[in-house]
């Protein structure tokens, strides 16, 4: 249910509540020279109380008129900080009654991914435009003046003026077409059902698709000419995964028709507008032949987590922002959900716990954190929660809840939600409430803590081994290891997942701050837990580390069981829970792992060592990278590096995982296959490098080359055979280190070269390296008024950028030295990601103070150093 106006927090900025959005009639004629369009729109108002005046939202549009019947607008004023106009009229509107305001405006076609905009492309060398629409979260204001909040839904009827010859498309199937004059057409759609504003979009471009009939309703992938063969595959899943999540829910997708379009300039990865879903390239596009199994995880991840929003977000949308989680934190579950559906083999569900487990443990770890339910009060504070709180710690609340419900009864109780709430908007209660009905449990109770509280516990055990007893005490986990008491109130309830040799026990929840617990067959083996499922870090006594890198060698642990300690051995070690030597042993006795998961879990683990360690002297770097080396290269070398069709899935991971780490560990079989591969490849051999090795490969090239390997990878990122060779190529750029060539990277950056929503892949590649570290930082000080200029604070890009700029740094002296630069500048937009990357520097900084001798002397007595 929505909330009634009158329980709105005072400080929410939103519109006033006199007059309620029924239907809207929108006309848009998009001018490619001008880089204009102007605009019609009449909407159809309730009046709910007797007034002379309508405000709605209006971002950089010009307005020439607006009526209501024959009554012209006298006042027009515009409140530049609300983001509104209000237009202000001689006569009383009705209370019970229906208006039409009329408004004629022209807006910008801009280049900044944001409203109505222009994304450019090039065909047989000349510069192409077509002209796309990204309303989410608040910039549905930019393309036409609209009651642009979430729980303001109403109908939509669209027009698009066009050349004749291009494509134009909308959320809904074409009504009709007009000929117009000047070879020019007028499209118009079907009517919309009712939605939210931010889900409305329209495209109008020279477009090609490719089209799945495996659904009741046409399934289209559209590019621009020459890329649409590479839809395919996303068409395909397209058709599968509609049927499937209309069988869990049981309810149909009510639109006509779906399209996925690719993108050549967005801003985000995908945007779920309703039957017309837009990407990023390399998102969508896939071709078997040149692209690797990343990708195509990848792409299989947004295509789904964008089909879940069409239930959930689109027919079923947060009455408010705070309610984001219910969208994002849903798309991201249910794209897990039916990627293990679709593609079992790629066991999921494992990587999960390395994945988006890991990402919400990170950033919830912050002193700047927050919870999963946050007031946002604008457009500016909206933007920066698209994080990994909403995604990444809501879709592990959904997976703890579905674990302890069981999903059965999960999926029903949410199906039941849908059905319940379809073309409306809801709070969290309304969901708890749903699966509290389905379930019989008392739902809020337990979850609730989760979603207003932020944060979330380490538990560190302590044994009695006379008495078969483990006790169990949960506080406050931060990465920074500074917890105070005032910060450590939070009693979160805790599924314990106790494995022991009888089993798993899921039943027993820590509600308290402690609790004792018997183990009846004694303490030889067991683990909390189970699997991973649970958002909390657990912290063993020194010897149980080593006991449970036993278990996890003689097959008693899961592979969730296995990352999920790894993952918590490092981050223990981070934060000086516990001894960065206990993480060391854990990993070195596991060489003999042979899921990629945990692998992947492990080189992350020691390479955040090497992170916090790489301002550190060159001795210590040098054996952290022998110490690599050794777990490494031998199964590396082992198992080889070529990938024929019979390898499973989790055989290429592993191969290229390792290949990739025994790369940066600068063992010299691989490098040596590297370079000749790359020769090779520059030789015209487009088959001497599998797309699944690219990336080490070129690695590989940019830490031995100079300028000759910068060229060529250079000219791979402007001729490539892929979208992720592209971005792959561009990345690498980054990663050279001769100060020359540092500077060339960062002279692309705004001269043409790199779109602006690529500008953080090569920032990616410089911060692998002291010396990108710092020349990444001087060039975004130096440059800060550009950069401000292309990205602006609407867009989450600028939090990115100052993210991926600064939290390379290691020092105290660092955090001083970057918060004197924003001291007097406006930190509009990124000041949560400025806040999170101290707290990183801050940990990193604590970590080397704390173990910088323990480290070396492990190092050393273990034969690295
Ligand atoms: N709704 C978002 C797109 C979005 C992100 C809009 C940020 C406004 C601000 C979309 O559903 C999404 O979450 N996209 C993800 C990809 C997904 C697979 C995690 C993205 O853009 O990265
Ligand atoms: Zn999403």
């Amino acid at each position: 249910m929505a909330l009634p106006q009158s329980n709105v927090p005072a400080d929410r900025e939103v519109l006033p509540s006199n007059v309620k959005p029924l239907k809207y009639s929108l006309t848009l004629d998009p001018n490619f020279e001008t880089f204009k369009f102007g605009g019609n729109v009449k909407i159809d108002l309730a009046v709910k109380e007797e007034s002379d005046f309508i405000t709605l939202n209006s971002v950089d549009i010009e307005i020439h008129s607006a009526k209501v019947g024959d009554s012209v607008a006298k006042n027009i004023s515009f409140d530049e900080e609300k983001q509104t106009v209000t237009f202000k009229f001689d006569e009383k509107f009705a209370e019970g009654t229906t208006i039409t305001v009329d408004v004629d405006f022209t807006g910008i076609l801009n280049d900044n991914m944001a409203g109505f905009y222009r994304s450019s492309y090039e065909e047989n060398g000349k510069t192409k435009y077509l002209a796309t629409t990204q309303m989410e979260p608040t910039d549905c204001r930019r393309a036409f003046p609209s009651f642009d909040e979430p729980s303001l839904k109403a109908e939509f009827d669209v027009t698009l003026v066009s050349d004749e010859h291009l494509t134009a498309l909308s959320n809904m199937d074409v009504k009709e077409v007009t000929k117009l004059e000047n070879g020019r057409k007028a499209t118009t759609f079907n009517t919309t059902p009712l939605m939210s504003t931010y889900l409305v979009a329209f495209i109008v471009g020279d477009l090609r698709y490719v089209e799945s009939d495996k659904f009741r309703i046409p399934v289209r992938v559209y590019a621009t000419p020459g890329l649409e063969q590479q839809g395919q595959f996303a068409a395909d899943l397209t058709a599968k995964t509609l049927d499937f999540f209309e069988k869990k829910f049981g309810i149909q997708y009510p639109l006509p028709k779906i399209d996925n379009v690719a993108i050549a300039d967005f801003s985000a990865g995908a945007m779920e507008n309703w039957g017309l879903i837009t990407y990023r390239v390399v998102d969508l596009l896939f071709d078997e032949k040149t692209s690797n199994l990343v990708t195509k995880q990848r792409v299989a991840e947004v295509v789904q987590h964008e089909l879940a929003h069409q239930w959930f977000g689109n027919l079923v949308t947060m009455d408010w922002w705070e309610g984001l989680w219910l969208n994002e934190g849903f798309a991201t579950w249910m794209s897990w959900f039916s990627c293990n559906e679709f593609y079992p083999d790629w066991k999921v569900w494992e990587q999960y716990v390395t994945d988006s487990l890991q990402q919400a443990l990170a950033l919830d770890a912050l002193r700047s954190s927050h919870p999963i339910e946050v007031p946002v009060k604008k457009a500016d504070e909206i933007n920066q929660i698209f994080d990994a709180i909403s995604y990444a710690k809501g879709s592990s609340l959904l997976k703890m809840i579905s674990r302890w419900l069981g999903e059965d009864v999960f999926i029903k109780g949410v199906s039941n939600y849908l059905k319940k709430h379809k073309y409306g908007n809801t709070q969290t209660s309304d969901l708890w409430e749903a699966l509290s009905e389905a379930s019989g449990k008392n739902v809020v109770e337990v979850m609730d803590v989760w979603t207003k509280k932020m944060g979330f516990p380490v538990i560190t055990v302590t044994e009695d081994s006379a008495n078969n007893k483990i006790h169990v005490k949960q506080n406050r986990y931060l990465t920074t290891g500074d917890v105070k008491p005032e910060e450590d109130e939070v009693i979160y309830p805790v599924f314990l997942g106790l494995k022991t040799d009888k089993g798993t026990d899921e039943s027993i929840v820590l509600n308290t701050r402690e609790k004792s617990l018997t183990l009846d067959g004694g303490l030889g083996f067991y683990k909390l837990n189970a699997d991973s499922a649970g958002i909390y870090r657990t912290s063993y006594p020194a010897e149980r580390w080593i006991q449970l890198g036993k278990d996890g060698s003689e097959g008693k642990l899961s592979v969730e069981d296995r990352a999920g300690l790894v993952a918590d051995a490092g981050a223990l070690a981070t934060a000086g829970y516990q001894s960065t030597d206990n993480l060391l042993n854990l990993v070195n006795g596991w060489k003999q792992e042979t899921s990629f998961v945990v692998w992947d879990e492990i080189i992350t683990r020691v390479s955040a060592i090497k992170a916090a360690w790489i301002f550190e002297d060159k001795a210590t770097r040098d054996a952290l990278t022998k110490f690599i080396h050794s777990l490494v290269a031998e199964k590396a070398n082992k198992l080889g590096w070529e990938f024929s069709a019979t390898d499973s899935f989790q055989d290429q991971r592993l191969k290229s995982l390792l290949f990739g780490s025994a790369a940066s560990a600068k063992d010299t079989k691989v490098e040596q296959f590297s370079k000749e591969a790359f020769a090779k490849y520059i030789a015209g051999d487009k088959d001497a490098i599998h797309p699944n090795l690219r990336a080490s490969i070129f690695g590989v090239v940019a830490r031995t080359g100079g300028a000759t390997e910068y060229e060529q990878l250079f000219n791979i990122y402007s001729n490539p055979v892929s979208p992720d060779e592209k971005i792959t190529a561009l990345r690498t750029l980054g990663r050279f280190e001769d100060e020359a060539l540092i500077q060339r990277t960062l002279g692309y950056l705004f001269d043409g070269t790199v779109r602006s929503q690529d500008i953080y892949i090569p920032m990616q590649g410089l911060r692998t390296h002291r010396a990108g570290i710092e020349a990444l930082w001087t060039w975004i000080q130096v440059n800060w008024d550009e950069v401000t200029k292309r990205l602006p604070p609407g867009l989450s890009m600028l939090g990115s950028v100052v993210a991926i700029g600064t939290s390379g740094f290691t020092s105290d002296a660092k955090i001083q030295e970057i918060k004197k630069f924003f001291e007097n500048k406006s930190t509009k937009g990124f000041n949560q990601s400025l806040a999170q990357s101290f707290d990183t520097i801050k940990s990193k900084a604590s970590w080397v103070a704390r173990d910088n001798q323990s480290l070396n002397k492990w190092l050393k007595e273990n034969g690295f150093n």
